[in-house]
């Protein structure tokens, strides 16, 4: 009786392993599957978004990082880069929008400056092609009221004899290293090194165990909704232009004070009316309140909006905290350096 009992014990134990073995099998098969499914809209981060290979490179990087901290750069000396996009607040200020005494009277909310520079295009309506040809609002920027000539700024800037041997180091081959152009070039140098790797990344690396099973969950409902149609590459956007109220005007899903007509405002063109650029989503646990104005304070309120406006779909409240959990897996470390403000250093 013993031995029989002993027998059947193993018996159940081995069906036990096969039946385990047979789920563990099929969990493997669907968590690749769906590492499948993702590497058709997404990528992992390079360990750089450095594009050239520039031997002057740091020289730039460290330029770039005290421009982007200096309130010189503004006409009245109080405002800096890192006054709108605090790199201690993944890159923009929390509030609705910039401040309208600061040249800002669109009412448009601070887009984060990490992870920029994999976009294509910048601003919410996507001006400009280049990190360096997009001006700071305010700051280094003479389209703003508030600097008289491009020569205000960089006057300043060569008074300085740190700033002097700053330029020199990184722009060697320069006759006059001390330009408006050059600060450009710097602080987009800088902007470069801001990306923020997630455990997203280590999952698209591969690391299946990354991203627990509710992330996961997340990822798919993400993409079978149909926001990776959007949505999409290595900023999970940043690279396409696409009319925010396909099926529903924005206005009234996203609280709009100001009636912002998007690429239109400077297109001219009727066919641009209400396209904005669709914004990467890394750290956009962190980046509220959300759109283009600001107008909606949550990320689940914004995902529901997106699913009605963009997608004609009313999500329940377990699919928004679904892709909810998803979107939160994309939260990444920020450099520490590039949190420090070089000044205090000094
Ligand atoms: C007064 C606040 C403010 C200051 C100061 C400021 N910005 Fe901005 N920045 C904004 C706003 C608002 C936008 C979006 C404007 C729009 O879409 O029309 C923006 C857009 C950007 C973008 C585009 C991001 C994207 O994803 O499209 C970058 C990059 C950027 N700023 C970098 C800078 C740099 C570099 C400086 C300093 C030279 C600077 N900003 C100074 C408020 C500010
Ligand atoms: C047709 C293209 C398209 C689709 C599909 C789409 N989005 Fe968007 N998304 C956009 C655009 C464009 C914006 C910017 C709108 C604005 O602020 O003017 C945006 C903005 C957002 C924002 C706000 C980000 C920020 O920093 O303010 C979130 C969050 C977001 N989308 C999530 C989603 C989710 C989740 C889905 C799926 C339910 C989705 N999107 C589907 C185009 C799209």
């Amino acid at each position: 009786m013993k031995r029989l009992s002993i027998v059947f014990f193993i018996l159940l134990q081995t069906a036990c392993i096969r039946s385990n073995r047979t789920e563990s099998k099929r969990v493997a098969i669907e968590d690749s599957m769906l590492l499948g499914s993702a590497a058709v809209f997404f990528k992992s981060l390079p360990a750089h978004a450095i594009a050239d290979n520039d031997p002057e490179v740091d020289a730039k990087v460290m330029l770039g990082h005290f421009l982007f901290y200096d309130r010189r750069l503004s006409k009245s000396g109080t405002v800096s880069c890192n006054s709108c996009h605090r790199l201690d607040r993944f890159g923009m200020d929390n509030k609705r929008s910039a401040d309208e005494d600061e040249g800002n009277s669109y009412g448009r909310n601070v887009p984060t400056v990490f992870n920029a520079a994999l976009h294509n295009m910048f601003f919410w309506d996507g001006r400009a092609t280049s990190l360096e040809e997009q001006p700071g609002k305010m700051v280094l920027n003479p389209d703003e009221i508030s600097i008289p000539h491009l020569g205000f700024i960089v006057n300043r800037l060569r008074a300085d004899t740190m700033y002097q041997r700053m330029f020199r180091s990184a722009f060697p081959a320069d006759d006059i290293p001390v330009s408006y152009g050059n600060a450009k070039r710097a602080i987009a140098a800088f902007e470069r090194t801001l990306l923020t790797p997630s455990r997203f990344d280590m999952y698209m690396d591969g690391d299946l165990q990354a991203l627990d099973s509710e992330e996961k969950a997340g990822l798919l409902e993400f993409i079978n909704t149909g926001c990776a149609g959007c949505h999409n590459g290595v900023a999970l956007g940043g690279t396409s232009i696409q009319r925010f109220g396909i099926y529903t005007d924005y206005r009234t899903l996203a609280f709009s004070g100001v009636d912002d007509e998007g690429r239109m405002r400077f297109s001219g063109d009727s066919a641009d009316r209400d396209r904005f650029k669709v914004p990467g989503l890394r750290n956009v646990q962190h980046t509220n309140p959300y759109f283009h104005n600001g107008g909606v304070a949550s990320l689940d309120s914004s995902v529901k909006v997106m699913a009605k406006a963009e997608l004609n779909r009313a999500l329940t409240s377990s699919q928004i905290t679904s892709i909810v959990s998803f979107l939160n897996a994309l939260s990444g470390d920020i450099r520490e350096e590039a949190k420090v403000d070089p000044f205090r250093q000094y």
